[in-house]
């Protein structure tokens, strides 16, 4: 059978600065959280890897930039490194924005248009050693980052991303505890998530502002990137199963939704937090009439996996802190079996109903998806081209479910892969490659087309597969 996307429906690359450029001391760039990080803990991260490489982008995206053309992908999305573009003062660093200049006019030039994500976890280190996201000084370091952006390209860029999944960072860092500072504390998590909230309706304002002098491109967009998932419960569940549901959804999903859509943040959610749960939110007086700017031109989606949840053992942990749910594991699940995420390619489906449901202005687009698979050599064969069917497969499957939710109504413009070009990622480094295009790291960070990269070309071409 064959399944058609729509005609104009785009496909496009997503990757990241700090995860590809590498070149983490050319030109002035500063320290990142994840340098600070690699140097202080080297054995935190996969085979030790840290994160000064990337994938050598920035030695080689003229040669990524033709690659991305040829696989006829119509669009990149990168996220600009603030360690790079400014100094330590918040000045322009030249030699930063000369490198982005040259990447950018590269991609305008082969007819790709550049998503530009203007943060993906990467706090300059002298701001981390400012308290980060827990201090509001941070929020406004943040907004002037993105403003200098926007007047330095904003001829020339004409996609702009405040955040890429917002969420993670409160989540690692503070609430699950597995990323530096190791912290478990609810309270934390929640005032690091509400000031990035603000740091994103600042740097709308920004954008508006500037678009309003006319200093942007024509037709210049904002948006952000948010991990959604949609999150399930078991069979037949309990009130207090629906509750752990309402919150989970509530702070991942909702939190954000209403505030790009709508202005504000979830009313019900802010009730449980500060009212149930005692646990107070740095809210300023002044802050509503900011969050009423965080509203997007247009959203992306990232989908890996679904959330399975259900009640926890206790509504609160020994030092009087919310818990919120405990996972649920659905015996029916497929896993990859190697990056440990459920394959749940409905899921997709699910919530970009949920999307024209709950914001049936807001045009979306797949801004991540795909399947990172670890030890990829032993799906080489005899020319040393890894047959990665199982991604064929996977993407198919989501790609299917994309289709029949456009075909029931959901706005859904695109569909951007997530790792074209295997890339070094946080913690994991290379430990899971996610390309169409292997990167091998003991020859030069050679690029190398998978199997897969053959058959997203010709769906990249045609939109349409069998
Ligand atoms: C996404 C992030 O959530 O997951 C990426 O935006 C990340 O930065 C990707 O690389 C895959 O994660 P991992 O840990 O499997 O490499």
């Amino acid at each position: 059978m064959t399944i058609k996307l729509p005609k104009d429906f785009f496909f496009g690359a997503a990757m990241s600065g700090p995860q590809t450029e590498g070149a983490w001391n050319v030109g002035g760039r500063l320290r990142s959280y994840w340098d600070m990080y690699s140097d202080q803990e080297i054995n935190a991260f996969f085979n030790n890897v840290g994160s000064y490489v990337g994938n050598d982008m920035y030695h080689k995206y003229e040669e990524d930039i033709k690659l991305l053309k040829s696989l006829n992908f119509k669009s990149f999305r990168t996220s600009m490194q603030w360690t790079r573009l400014l100094d330590q003062d918040g000045k322009l660093n030249p030699e930063g924005a000369a490198w982005y200049h040259k990447l950018i006019d590269c991609a305008n030039e082969n007819g790709i248009d550049i998503f530009m994500n203007m943060y993906h976890f990467d706090m300059p280190e002298y701001l981390v050693k400012r308290g980060g996201w827990q201090n509001r000084e941070v929020v406004e370091a943040y907004a002037n980052f993105v403003k200098i952006a926007m007047e330095e390209f904003g001829d020339k860029v004409k996609y702009w991303f405040t955040f890429n999944e917002p969420i993670v960072e409160p989540e690692q860092q503070f609430l699950h505890g597995v990323w530096y500072p190791y912290q478990k504390d609810f309270k934390q998590s929640i005032n690091v998530q509400y000031n990035i909230t603000l740091a994103h309706c600042l740097a709308v304002a920004n954008f508006r502002k500037l678009k309003a002098e006319g200093k942007l491109c024509e037709g210049a967009k904002i948006g952000m990137i948010n991990c959604f998932a949609p999150p399930y419960t078991k069979e037949n569940p309990t009130p207090e199963d629906l509750e752990a549901v309402r919150m989970t959804d509530g702070l991942h999903n909702r939190w954000w939704l209403d505030v790009v859509a709508h202005g504000h943040l979830p009313q019900d959610v802010l009730d449980t937090v500060e009212n149930d749960w005692k646990v107070e939110i740095n809210r300023r007086p002044g802050d509503e009439a900011i969050l009423a700017q965080g509203k997007v031109d247009w959203l992306g989606f990232n989908y890996y996996q679904p959330t399975r949840v259900q009640a926890p053992d206790s509504k609160f942990d020994e030092n009087g802190l919310p818990c919120i749910s405990k996972p649920y594991i659905w015996p029916e699940r497929k896993m990859n079996v190697y990056r440990g995420w459920e394959i749940y390619p409905k899921g997709i489906y699910d919530f970009g109903m949920k999307i024209k449901k709950e914001c049936p202005d807001l045009p979306f687009f797949i801004s991540e998806n795909g399947m990172g698979v670890e030890g990829e050599e032993k799906y080489m064969d005899e020319n040393g081209t890894v047959q990665d069917d199982y991604r064929i497969e996977f993407v198919r499957d989501h790609l299917e479910w994309i289709a029949k939710a456009i075909e029931d109504g959901a706005n859904c413009l695109g569909y951007h892969y997530w790792g074209v070009i295997d890339n070094w990622s946080w913690c994991n480094a290379f430990k899971n490659r996610y390309g169409f295009v292997r990167v091998c790291l003991d020859d030069g960070y050679k690029r190398k087309e998978k199997k897969s990269a053959s058959w997203i070309r010709e769906v990249a071409r045609t939109n349409e597969f069998e």
